[in-house]
């Protein structure tokens, strides 16, 4: 594999070595001498075009633990406040060797463009537009599996702002490769219209919709769930207002305690974080015991850890 884009293009067997991988960067993280010299000599450029704190972090954390050589790049300070286009600053960085580059960008498929037109860097998508998060929802099924022991056969309830949950999207592909059922809910508003109807796909959605139930009543949807999984509301991405109303939303929507107790007793609360505490989920339940939500973030570095190595392994020292 040269390329994380996004995990449509990742088979089962694939998707089960890299959380096995990520087993193994874990335990180095769980030693005295965390460092290893698996990927010395190696340029990791992160360039994030958009916010993010778990995502960056994680991804520098896991270049530094590997030995590799880490180098953060920002929109805002970059050449490309003069303008300089994608695809020039990608070439820029190519010719000066580095070998990884990790994107996070507003426009979807932006990742992918870049891994069309350079062809000795190694590209990660970190997030791009609503299209696709791929080590976010590796590290959630790397959570789950880490928690309630399989994927296959569970009941994954994903709630809330799907439209324009690039999280989502990718979740959705990871969990039904491993076998999961996954049943999407929240305002009929904030679905991809294909999920809910028999429009034409979206460009960021297609293919998806056959691998998901929908279930607009939130307390039915999670009848039997073994992990429930809030999203952001992303106030930032939405026109024209809130549909519903944020009123609205918490009374009918809100992953809280009341609600789930008709899930499974085990069900684990699961969140991609950064949340809107007491909107999308209530506080007590996104701190207490049944949370997974900082599990998520400690398993960002493991699986980070294990792309980084998977892409640069070979070409090692
Ligand atoms: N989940 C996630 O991508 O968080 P950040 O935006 O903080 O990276």
């Amino acid at each position: 594999r040269r390329h994380v884009l996004d995990l449509d293009d990742y088979s089962r067997e694939e998707l089960e070595a890299t959380l096995e991988s990520a087993n193994g960067m874990a335990e180095v993280l769980g030693r005295d001498i965390k460092k290893v010299p698996a990927l010395r000599g190696k340029v990791i450029v992160t360039m994030f075009h958009e916010a993010s704190t778990r995502t960056r972090v994680s991804f520098e954390e896991a270049g530094k633990v590997l030995s590799a050589d880490v180098i953060n790049v920002s929109a805002s300070g970059s050449s490309t406040d003069k303008g300089e286009s994608l695809l020039n600053t990608g070439l820029t960085l190519q010719a000066m060797g580095v070998d990884t580059l990790v994107v996070r960008h507003p426009h979807s498929g932006a990742p992918n463009f870049l891994a069309r037109n350079l062809d000795r860097v190694n590209i990660v998508n970190a997030g791009d537009g609503l299209h696709a998060h791929p080590t976010q929802a590796l590290l959630d099924l790397y959570t789950v599996q880490s928690r309630l022991g399989q994927i296959d056969g569970l009941k994954i309830v994903i709630v809330g702002d799907v439209l324009h949950s690039r999280v989502a999207r990718s979740d959705i592909w990871g969990f039904a490769k491993m076998g999961a059922r996954v049943v999407l809910s929240g305002p009929r508003t904030l679905m991809p219209p294909d999920f809910v109807n028999d429009s034409l796909p979206d460009a960021n959605s297609e293919g998806l919709a056959s691998q998901v139930e929908v279930d607009t009543d939130l307390d039915r949807a999670v009848e039997g769930a073994d992990v429930v999984m809030a999203l952001r509301l992303q106030s930032e991405r939405q026109r024209g207002g809130f549909l519903p109303s944020i009123r609205e939303y918490i009374r009918r929507w809100q992953v809280n305690d009341a609600r789930l107790l008709r899930a499974k007793p085990h069900v684990l609360v699961m969140h991609p974080g950064p949340m809107n505490e007491g909107i999308e989920i209530s506080s007590g339940l996104a701190h207490g015991s049944r949370s997974a939500i900082e599990e998520q973030v400690t398993a960002g570095v493991a699986v980070r850890m294990a792309v980084l190595y998977q892409l640069n392994a070979g070409a090692g020292e």
